[in-house]
């Protein structure tokens, strides 16, 4: 199978993006994405579809397992993770890369997230002394844990942008995860900050739930973590299956 890969490429901020199309041949359609750019990237006599050598394409990895989120971008115009975008489901071999938009590009596929970080420790994401989960919404903590900050839920919100006070719902996973565990005397400060930089700026229009490549329920976790944020109220226990 021939797959036709074009690829959107930037060698700095400060150049100008073109479009670099490779023909790239493999008996294993069940390949990743992110395993074809290896093979492309090992290949020092790799040329394009106009005969220029192809000089590495930049790109995040680090698992190869969908855990870190490193490798996420846009795979035909959707947000994903490269290693979990098998060839064979591209019709007709052909697939386009590109940087994620909502942020700024590093290079190639590489975009620079630190902004989420940055969020993060603005709205002090963190426990100043031990805090124990409630056990009664422990699948809230565990599924809001799971958020593996790759900005995928990012790119498709129409509200979030890098430099606005909106963090997204890289933002209010961790928020819904301290919500379930900090003491009550504690979640005055975290609740002041959900107002401000979750709650107001959500539409509550979803367009996050389908996207996110780890499966997190989102739209419950907003739910109890308004709940808890905004009006005061403990987290919804979740509705166990039997045979959880
Ligand atoms: S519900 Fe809508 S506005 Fe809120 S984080 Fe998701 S996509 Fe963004
Ligand atoms: S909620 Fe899902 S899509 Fe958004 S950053 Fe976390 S893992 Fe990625
Ligand atoms: S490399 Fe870690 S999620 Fe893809």
């Amino acid at each position: 199978m021939t797959v036709t890969l074009t690829v959107l490429r930037q060698a700095s901020p400060d150049d100008a993006p073109y479009r670099q199309t490779i023909l790239f041949e493999t008996d294993d359609m069940q390949m990743t994405v992110a395993s074809m750019l290896q093979k492309i990237n090992a290949d020092p006599a790799c040329t394009d579809t106009e005969g220029r050598a192809v000089t590495p394409i930049r790109w995040e990895c680090s698992c190869l397992q969908k855990k870190c989120g490193a490798c996420a971008m846009r795979i035909n115009g959707r947000p994903r993770l490269a290693c979990d975008a098998l060839l064979s489901e591209f019709r007709r071999g052909r697939i386009l890369l590109e940087p994620l938009r909502k942020f700024p590009v590093v290079a190639d596929l590489t975009v620079d997230r630190s902004i989420l970080m940055q969020n993060l420790m603005r709205m002090q994401i963190w426990f100043a002394e031990d805090a124990e989960p409630d056990e009664a919404v422990r699948g809230l903590t565990y599924d809001a844990s799971r958020c593996l900050q790759c900005g995928c839920c990012l790119e498709v919100c129409p509200n979030f942008c890098a430099d606005g006070k909106f963090y997204g719902m890289a933002g209010l996973l961790p928020a819904a995860r301290l919500l379930t565990a900090l003491p009550e005397s504690q979640k005055e400060a975290m609740q002041q900050a959900y107002r401000k930089h979750l709650y107001e700026g959500c539409g509550k229009s979803l367009a996050c739930h389908d996207i996110c490549p780890a499966g997190i329920p989102v739209d419950r976790l907003l739910v109890n973590a308004n709940a808890a944020a905004v009006w005061k109220r403990r987290p919804r226990r979740r509705r166990e299956k039997p045979d959880e």
